[in-house]
């Protein structure tokens, strides 16, 4: 008995290995469901094959917008907070010819969705596949229509009554701002003046002549403040100052390159003088309060501002930031600065006091 089963255990361990040697991947896994592949099987092509039957108003698309988008996105689709925004940049006469001019005459400093996409397949699709962002594909195909109805209504491209629906997606196609925009330039990395999507794959001794580099485009410099302001005591990560060079000055990209990987901590003049701007680094502050943008406390320099006609306004400046408090700027309360060394303390408030600059 025992010998039998140790036979059929080895017959059986035999039968493994023969398989194995044949085709390793032959015992892994099973082929897919058709559930399975129906879940995974999403994309809506460009021609809107693979597009479900649905039908949304602007109306309803407005309610779920204000719902479920508009926290991230700005009731306008306006918001820069999250995400390039979604509306914007786009014209009458886009719509009538087919290409966003505010793409090459570079009068709108970003690219909003309505201004590049090209396709209303890929609006629809990227709606109901990634957003929002919070709870992806909770959202119904009816639901899909209505929010890209109301998107293309924010827009422009269609009217407030409109119902966008599976019958009309083709028409509503004809009348997207660059339907006629597609470009195979920019690509991606650009490798000898072409996109490196034309590459031809390197497995083994490639060259290594595309370094890796990073840049901030300069419409992206302080779209969120100086962000070597913003830095938190604590962390790896430094941001750069983006004051520097100059915004209007086009720096080449090598030198903007060379500055974002620079670990500037403190930037040296920047908004501040550079003592008091070493003091409020030191002591956390800029965490909290950027010296000419609010971060989660005001700007600085409009709390110099606010107080600058009271004539206590140094011993009040004092005693808040030593035992911090709420109600001034909002609710978000500021906690109590008890860290701060005396001489700090009267270097920061004479700075605030004579007007932050
Ligand atoms: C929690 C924040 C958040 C919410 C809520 C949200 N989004 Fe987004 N959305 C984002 C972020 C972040 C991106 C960029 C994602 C990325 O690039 O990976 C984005 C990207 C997009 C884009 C693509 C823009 C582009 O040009 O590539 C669209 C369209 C969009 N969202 C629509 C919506 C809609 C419609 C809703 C509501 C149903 C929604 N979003 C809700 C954060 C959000
Ligand atoms: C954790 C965040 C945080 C930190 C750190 C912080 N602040 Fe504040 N600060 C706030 C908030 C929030 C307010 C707004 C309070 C209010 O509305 O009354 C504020 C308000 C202020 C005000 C205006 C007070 C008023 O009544 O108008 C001054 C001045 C100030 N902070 C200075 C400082 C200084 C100096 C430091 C560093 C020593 C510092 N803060 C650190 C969050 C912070």
């Amino acid at each position: 008995m025992k010998k039998s089963i140790l036979a059929a255990a080895a017959l059986l361990g035999a039968c493994l290995l023969v398989q194995a040697a044949d085709a390793p991947w032959q015992a892994i896994g099973r082929p897919a469901t058709p559930a399975e592949i129906k879940a995974w099987d999403i994309d809506v092509r460009a021609d809107f094959q693979g597009l479900p039957k649905g039908r949304g108003s602007v109306a309803q698309g407005e309610q779920i917008w204000e719902n479920r988008c508009a926290g991230c996105h700005g009731s306008f689709g306006e918001s820069n907070e999250v995400f390039t925004p979604i509306v914007g940049g786009t014209t009458d006469a886009d719509i009538k010819s087919g290409h966003v001019a505010a793409l090459s005459n570079g009068s709108v400093p970003q690219r909003t969705t309505l201004m590049k996409v090209a396709r209303l397949s890929t609006l629809w699709d990227y709606i109901n596949r990634a957003m929002p962002w919070d709870a992806p594909k909770s959202l119904s195909a009816d639901e899909v229509y209505a929010v890209t109805a109301h998107i293309l209504n924010l827009g422009g491209v269609v009217p407030s009554d409109f119902v966008l629906s599976n019958d009309n997606i083709a028409d509503v196609q004809k009348r997207l701002p660059n339907r006629d925009g597609l470009v195979r330039q920019p690509g991606l990395w650009d490798i000898k003046g072409k996109p490196d999507v034309l590459n031809t794959a390197c497995m083994t001794n490639c060259p290594t002549e595309a370094k890796q580099t990073s840049s901030l485009p300069d419409f992206a410099r302080n779209a969120h403040g100086n962000l070597a302001e913003q830095n938190r005591p604590l962390g790896g990560v430094r941001g750069t100052d983006t004051t520097r060079p100059a915004r209007a000055v086009l720096a080449p990209a090598a030198a903007v390159a060379a500055a974002a990987v620079a670990p500037t901590v403190v930037p040296a003049k920047a908004a501040a003088g550079s003592d008091v701007q070493q003091l409020l680094s030191k002591n956390g502050c800029l965490g909290c309060h950027g010296v000419t943008n609010k971060i989660i406390g005001p700007a600085l320099r409009d709390v110099a501002a606010k107080y600058q006609g009271r004539a206590d306004r140094a011993a009040y400046l004092q005693t808040k930031i030593r035992s911090g408090g709420a109600g001034a700027w909002g609710a978000m309360p500021m906690p109590p600065q008890s860290q701060l060394k005396e001489a700090d303390m009267q270097a920061i408030v004479q700075w605030l006091a004579s007007g932050a600059q």
